[in-house]
């Protein structure tokens, strides 16, 4: 085999380019900065929060958090928790919830989030509502001017007449401004995505800004058939955002 031959001559330093994956662990290693003994936490869901999530066991298991009680978003992140040893409640032992953690698919400069590509919109909205401290953690490339103008705004619907729904949320905004499409299980058998309250999802793309969110928002939760949406208006306390010149933390 041949031998590695000597480096070529740099012009410049070689730089140190990090991957999405760890600014993602730089946001929520920094997040848990915020994490005191004693608290109940909101524990969130995706490829982030999954990072916080490991964190805080870590913390627990060094001893250096005490007493901490998690409330997880999901089934994955209960079962994550859950094989980490973290001890765990729900909402109706523990209404109040001092702190959550959690990420998000798009990041306002108002701290207005889209939430629930994942799927675990629901869970995640009836626990974050509850929280006193709601910390965001993102890599940079969430952020956006306009939320809902990226790709999927969720909203999650009871699978009864879910062609119905879908319509009505269709009829909400033009089809030239929006697209109500129900989501499928990725690989491809065409079955309904099922969240882990046994409902499905239908996922608007927005062709233009939603504009007035509220009123958005207000229309969209009239609809007899629809559960909740993953547009988290007004909710986030505090969003930690990484990026590759460093950490940056915004206070509503
Ligand atoms: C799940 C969510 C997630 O927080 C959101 O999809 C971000 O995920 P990731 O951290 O994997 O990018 O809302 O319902």
């Amino acid at each position: 085999s041949m031998e590695a031959g000597p480096l070529s001559p740099l012009s410049s330093p070689p730089q140190v380019v990090l991957t999405q994956d760890e600014l993602k662990k730089i946001a929520a290693y920094k997040a848990v900065e915020f994490v005191q003994s004693g608290m109940v936490l909101g524990l969130g869901t995706g490829s982030t929060a999954k990072h916080a999530v490991d964190r805080i066991a870590d913390l627990l298991r060094k001893g250096k958090l005490k007493n901490i009680i998690g409330i997880p978003t999901s089934k994955k992140t209960h079962q994550q928790a859950l094989s980490l040893g973290i001890p765990l409640s729900d909402l109706d032992s523990h209404p109040i919830v001092d702190l959550a953690i959690d990420g998000a698919d798009e990041v306002d400069s108002d701290l207005n989030l889209v939430k629930g590509r994942g799927g675990s919109l629901l869970r995640e909205k009836m626990i974050e509502s509850a929280c006193k401290k709601f910390v965001v953690i993102v890599d940079e490339s969430k952020l956006v001017s306009h939320i809902g103008a990226n790709g999927a705004m969720p909203v999650e619907i009871v699978p009864f007449c879910w062609k119905f729904t879908q319509e009505r949320l269709q009829q909400l905004f033009d089809y030239a401004s929006c697209m109500a499409k129900l989501r499928t299980n990725s690989g491809g058998n065409g079955e309904p995505f099922v969240t882990d309250n046994g409902n499905y999802i239908v996922d608007l793309y927005f062709k233009k800004d939603i504009g007035d969110l509220r009123a958005a928002s207000d229309a969209i939760l009239r609809l007899a058939g629809v559960v909740e949406h993953g547009m988290f208006l007004g909710m986030a306390t505090t969003v930690i955002v990484a990026g590759e010149l460093g950490v940056t933390i915004k206070n509503k």
